[in-house]
């Protein structure tokens, strides 16, 4: 399409324009802002562009694979990933707090990016994926409540710590024409199309104490109800529950509760199932799934994921109750 073709060529100039000869840094989390911000630096400046990928171990199933694939291998992005899964468990251990995870989880991510940037010492410029939104947000602070339900730092709060100058090559645009950008350099339109994510990731996700183990089950949990999200499709309207829905997770309840698997009882833990429909995310309604499609993933994962031997599915809207349940 002509007009998103003609975008590019002038985002691209200001870009360069703007960069000059100098190095830029982006933390790229895998999420659809940040991969399209790398995607057109990339496209401007190509390899003065370094992309940092953090992972925090609360991440999807194969999601630091499969960024690694798309931006280092088919796009060939400068990506440093760096696994610090260790460090971002350790400083979890023992809290259940859901706003105190987010504090860990913001300040650990602040720590890790602040020095691997460090390292790269000709970066002049951080690149971030801010859009239109978010700036009406930051910007119409006055307006805002003073308490927020939940805090939603989404692993940001960097340049005044860095000393770097700010790029935000999209700070023009909405959600959907951030998409369309996206498409029109090349991402694949699953990639374009994602539900969003939280930046705490699976930290809010697992209530209460985060451990490895419930992360790892969770995932798979998680991975089971996404591929059978995007592998149904309604015939009325021809689009897969995936589509129909805006966002769609597992959540790792930590009770145990009795079962049976052949002669022998099982206790063991519990998986809630969460999908909503919304247009902003502010009041949303509970979807409306098929109920062949919950027997599948049901059984799926309980079969398949040892460990859990109990599936729920959330019939609760927002309000009263919250889209996550952290
Ligand atoms: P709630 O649970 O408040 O979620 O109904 C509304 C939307 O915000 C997302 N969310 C977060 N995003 N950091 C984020 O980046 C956070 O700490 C956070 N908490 C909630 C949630 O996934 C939903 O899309």
């Amino acid at each position: 399409d002509w007009v998103m073709v003609n975008y590019i060529d002038e985002a691209v100039a200001r870009i360069r324009e703007q960069v000059g000869d100098d190095e830029v840094i982006l933390g790229l989390s895998g999420g659809v802002d940040s991969s399209v911000a790398a995607a057109l630096v990339h496209q401007a400046i190509g390899d003065r562009l370094t992309c940092v990928f953090v992972d925090h171990g609360l991440l999807r199933l194969d999601e630091a694979r499969m960024v690694m694939e798309m931006f280092a291998d088919r796009l060939h992005v400068k990506v440093l990933a760096i696994d610090a899964s260790e460090a971002f468990l350790g400083e979890l251990a023992g809290v259940s707090d859901p706003e105190l995870k987010r504090k860990i989880i913001g300040r650990e991510f602040v720590e890790v990016f602040t020095r691997e940037a460090g390292r790269l010492e000709q970066a002049k410029w951080l690149a971030q994926g801010t859009i239109y939104p978010d700036v009406i947000e930051s910007g119409g602070a006055k307006t805002k409540k003073a308490t927020t339900i939940k805090s939603h730092h989404n692993v940001g709060g960097l340049p005044e710590t860095l000393g770097l100058k700010l790029l935000e090559p999209l700070r023009e645009l909405f959600k959907d024409e951030v998409r369309e950008l996206g498409v029109a350099l090349g991402l694949p339109h699953d990639m374009v199309y994602r539900h969003p994510f939280p930046g705490p990731g699976l930290g809010v996700r697992i209530l209460g104490e985060v451990k490895r183990e419930y992360a790892d089950l969770l995932r798979r949990a998680d991975a089971i109800f996404i591929e059978e999200l995007r592998n149904t499709i309604d015939p009325v309207s021809n689009k897969s529950w995936y589509e129909l829905t805006s966002q769609a997770f597992a959540v790792f309840l930590p009770v145990k509760s009795v079962g049976v698997m052949g002669d022998g009882r099982t206790y063991e833990y519990v998986v809630a199932l969460r999908a909503v429909q919304t247009s902003d995310f502010m009041t949303a309604d509970w979807a409306e799934l098929p109920y062949a499609l919950l027997k599948t993933v049901s059984s799926r994962i309980i079969n398949e994921v040892r460990g859990i031997n109990r599936v729920t599915y959330d019939v609760s809207s927002k309000p009263p109750a919250t889209i996550e349940w952290e």
